[in-house]
């Protein structure tokens, strides 16, 4: 790195995600205030080349907010903050951490800001991530739809940890991770706006997603079904998205108030080793209060 080099930031896509450039631990200080603009402009940040150690991951980390501990998800030994998400060489044919759309733990009352994931190891090809601006998903809507969802709640569970929602048993990922399954307090219903506002920006994104959201607060699973569907294809529409290539000891910061992501299950063979924090968020805002 040349460290006389300015700051630099280069869009992912004109959607979402950007690339900043010139910045490491060592200069940190000087271009936090940036980096933290970058983060509500982009919604999902990357800095490539910042090998860190689990105590750097969690001071850096902690320049985004308080750092929590996750339910259902075992951290690694000595980082009650700090999850391994791993899949190994032998760990074929099943499903991956991830692996499907979301915005993270959606079902606790107050969901998580903001996640950070640092690629350890990486498959020589695949394991990339996928994320979508809801924001823009929500931009895009018809008005009169975009009116019927302002004043909508929706219900969220933490499915794949507990009875009553959780997904088919093959394509709940367990492997070298330890994920507390079955736990029927993972079924409480938790109710949140369909529509939110950013609590920085004011922005407002669709806040539903596939993993978590079983239906709206006022209506059945089987009213609600078609219409979350057509949303949820909606929102991961690719000119709403961002692929993301992982290298080795690369840092990525998303809003999870404004994206959903989806780790890509393509790489059976190869281990993927990443280390992810998660920093605490609020009660997420409706659209109209
Ligand atoms: C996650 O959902 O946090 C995992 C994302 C990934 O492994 O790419």
């Amino acid at each position: 790195m040349n460290q006389a080099a300015p700051f630099e930031v280069s869009p992912l896509t004109p959607s979402l995600g950007a690339e900043i450039m010139n910045v490491g631990l060592w200069n940190m200080d000087s271009f936090f205030g940036e980096i933290y603009r970058s983060f509500l402009r982009y919604k999902i940040i990357v800095i490539r080349d910042m090998p860190m150690s689990h105590d750097q991951l969690c001071e850096f980390s902690a320049r985004f907010g308080e750092l929590m501990e996750l339910p259902y998800i075992k951290p690694v030994e000595a980082y009650p903050k700090i999850i391994a998400v791993q899949k190994e060489v032998d760990e074929t044919g099943m499903g991956v951490f991830g692996g499907d759309w979301h915005s993270d733990f959606s079902f606790l009352a107050a969901p998580p800001k903001a996640s950070i994931l640092y690629s350890h190891q990486i498959p020589p090809l695949g394991g990339d991530t996928l994320w979508v601006n809801m924001e823009s998903a929500y931009g895009a809507l018809p008005v009169k739809q975009k009116n019927w969802l302002e004043g909508k709640y929706v219900i969220h569970t933490g499915a794949p940890y507990g009875v009553a929602n959780a997904p088919d048993i093959e394509t709940q990922f367990q492997g070298s991770m330890t994920i507390t399954r079955n736990n029927p307090q993972a079924d409480r219903e938790t109710r949140h706006p369909a529509v939110c506002c950013h609590p920085e920006t004011g922005n407002l994104a669709l806040f539903i997603n596939p993993t978590y959201t079983t239906r709206f607060s006022d209506m059945s699973k089987a009213e609600s079904e078609p219409i979350l569907r057509e949303l949820l294809s909606h929102c991961t529409r690719p000119e709403f998205s961002c692929r993301f290539r992982w290298t080795p000891n690369t840092l990525v910061i998303w809003d999870n108030r404004s994206t959903m992501h989806y780790a890509v299950n393509d790489y059976d063979g190869y281990r993927r080793l990443m280390y992810r924090t998660t920093i605490s968020g609020e009660p997420p805002l409706p659209a109209t209060s």
